[in-house]
Parts: structure tokens; sequence; C-alpha cells
């Protein structure tokens, strides 16, 4: 018997159609049947996805992982087979109908967020997202360009939501540093989500990304997710900006990247996190995106 863990049954009914939920546990079940899985652990999940720590008939350990397949979770598949496990998690088996993937089995109880030290972990997530984007960007999949541009078509609309005038200057402001760099969108297969729990410790390589929410462009918009998470050690510094500028130069460095068009990039990603925010009922903007954009916008200290 499957039991859905009660955050992410939660998680499920705000954001997902009810027949996702309902229908989880029997999906599982016939998943499990069909790849011939014992399952040898407690489910694991995030906010969308429930994944079982299961082995396989000639003995491996994988891990099952069952999501909803919307345009956010449909490039993951794709994007695990191009890479081919070179810095990320090995793709070993997907249904197509259901989205069942099956997975290499990585250390779940070791994520790189539990690493003590906020450098030492930004850098080993530097060198993961310069190999991972190191990748050409597969014909077919959804393209940065095309979310950049309507981004900045909706600015206006969204701003126009936001309760403080200021904040909706801002928020065009930032539309309008996103439309300086549309002109050359890049071609790299990007992650879209490498933060701190999306890397698991492993064997065949001390870290391995996890969780790829995979899209064709510039590496600078992979940046973020870097920038945004562990906020607790950027406050703890004393100094936001030098803190989140010294990830930022990490980053940049490691992927070879022009420090102006990431910082375009970057601010892209503030963008998107402000609109979807906003259309969600927020009349403020989150105070940690607009630190990161001013941080990386402003002149060099
Ligand atoms: N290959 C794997 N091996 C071991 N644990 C995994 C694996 N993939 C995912 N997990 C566990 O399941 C959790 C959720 O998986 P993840 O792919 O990050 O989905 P979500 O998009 O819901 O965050 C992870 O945080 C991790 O604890
Ligand atoms: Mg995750």
């Amino acid at each position: 018997m499957i039991v859905i863990p009660r955050a992410l049954a939660e998680s499920l009914r705000k954001h997902f159609p009810p027949e996702w939920l309902a229908g989880l546990a029997g999906l599982a079940e016939r998943t499990l049947d069909q790849w011939r899985l014992t399952v040898d652990g407690k489910p694991m999940h995030g906010m969308a996805s429930l994944v079982l720590p299961v082995v396989r008939p000639d003995g491996t350990r994988a891990a099952l992982k069952l999501q909803p397949v919307d345009w956010e979770h449909e490039s993951e598949p794709v994007g695990l087979r191009t890479w081919d496990g070179d810095g990320i998690v090995r793709l070993l088996d997907h249904d197509r109908d259901t989205g069942a993937m099956l997975l290499e089995r990585l250390d779940d109880s070791r994520p790189l967020s539990t690493m003590p030290d906020d450098f030492a972990a930004t850098e080993i997530l530097a060198g993961l997202l310069a190999r991972l984007t190191r990748v050409p960007g597969p014909d077919g999949m959804r393209h940065l360009k095309d979310s950049a541009e309507q981004m900045v078509a909706n600015t206006p609309g969204t701003a126009s939501k936001l309760s403080d005038q200021d904040e909706q200057n801002l928020l065009k402001d930032w539309a309008a540093r996103v439309s300086e760099v549309l002109d050359e969108p890049g071609d790299r297969l990007l992650h879209w989500d490498l933060h701190y729990d999306n890397v698991l410790a492993a064997d065949r390589e001390p870290w391995l990304a996890i969780d790829p929410k995979p899209l064709v462009g510039d590496p600078g918009f992979d940046i973020m997710p870097a920038l945004d998470n562990r906020w607790d050690d950027i406050v703890a510094t004393g100094d936001v900006p030098k803190a989140v500028l010294r990830r930022f130069d990490l980053l940049t460095e490691a992927l070879g990247a022009d420090r102006q068009r990431a910082a375009g990039w970057t601010v892209a990603r503030a963008l998107q996190n402000s609109l979807w925010e906003v259309d969600g009922g927020e009349q403020r903007l989150d105070p940690i995106q607009v630190a990161i954009a001013q941080a990386v916008t402003s002149p060099r200290r």
C-alpha cells in the first residue's frame, strides 16, 4: 500500500487538478508492477512529485518519480536523456503515457543544502551548472526566448496590480533590462531549478543534480536559484549585496559568462518569479528578488 505523504497531498490539492492526487497511489502501484520494482524505504517528495526508493529485479537501487505531466515537467526526461548522467542523475526508464521516471538512486539524506560552508556549497553548484550548461539544447525543447518575450509583454498589465507605484516602475525597469538581452537568448540546455536541495551526494561522483525543468537558453538565466536559496546564509553575513555578488561572481566565473548579460538574465529570472507571484495575488514584490536584482545591476563596489 502506497501512502501519499500529507505535505505532498496538500501541495497537490492546492496546485493541480484533484484527479491527479486521487489516482496517484494507484498509478504508483501499477508502475511498480510494470517495472517489477520493490519499494525499499519511505516515500520522498517535493512540491509536486512522489519519489519512491525502489529496487529493480536485478538488485539495482533506483528511485521512481511520479509527477503531473504539465508544461513545466514534460521536458525533464528529455533533458535527462540529453545530459546522459553527466553531472546529473541518470534516467533508467521512462513511461511516455504516465510520465513516470525511473532514476538512478542517489543519497537523499545528503542534499547539498546540508553542507555547512555556504561558499563551498556554491562552488559545487557552480561547477555542476557550468557542466550542465555546456550541452547544447536539443531541437524541439521550449526556448527562453519565447518565455522572455512573453514576460516583457505581460509586465505592464501585471505591474498595475502592485500596490506601490515605485514597485510598478521597478518591474517595468526590469522588463526594459530584459529587452536589452533578448537579441541573444542563448542555445544551451538549462536546468532551471539548480538550488541546493536539487543536488544530492552520489557514488559515481561526489555530487549530482536532480529535478531539472529544462529549457534552452542563456546560462545566465540559471543563476538565480543559486542566489535566492540558502538566503539565511546571505543575511547572516551582515552585507546582503556583497554576499549576493560573491555568489554571483563565483557562478559567472564558473560559467565563463559575460557579467552584464548574466545580470540581465538574472533580472529576467527576478521578473519571471515576480510576475508569477503578482499574478497569483501578491501585491508587493518579494524583497529577496528586489535585493538580488539590485545587487547584480548596481555598479561594482
Ligand atoms: N534519484 C534520487 N535518489 C534519491 N532520492 C531522490 C532522487 N530523486 C529525488 N529524490 C528525493 O525526492 C525529493 C523530491 O524529488 P525532486 O526530483 O527534487 O522533485 P520536486 O520537483 O518535487 O522537488 C528530493 O528532494 C530527494 O529527497
Ligand atoms: Mg526538488
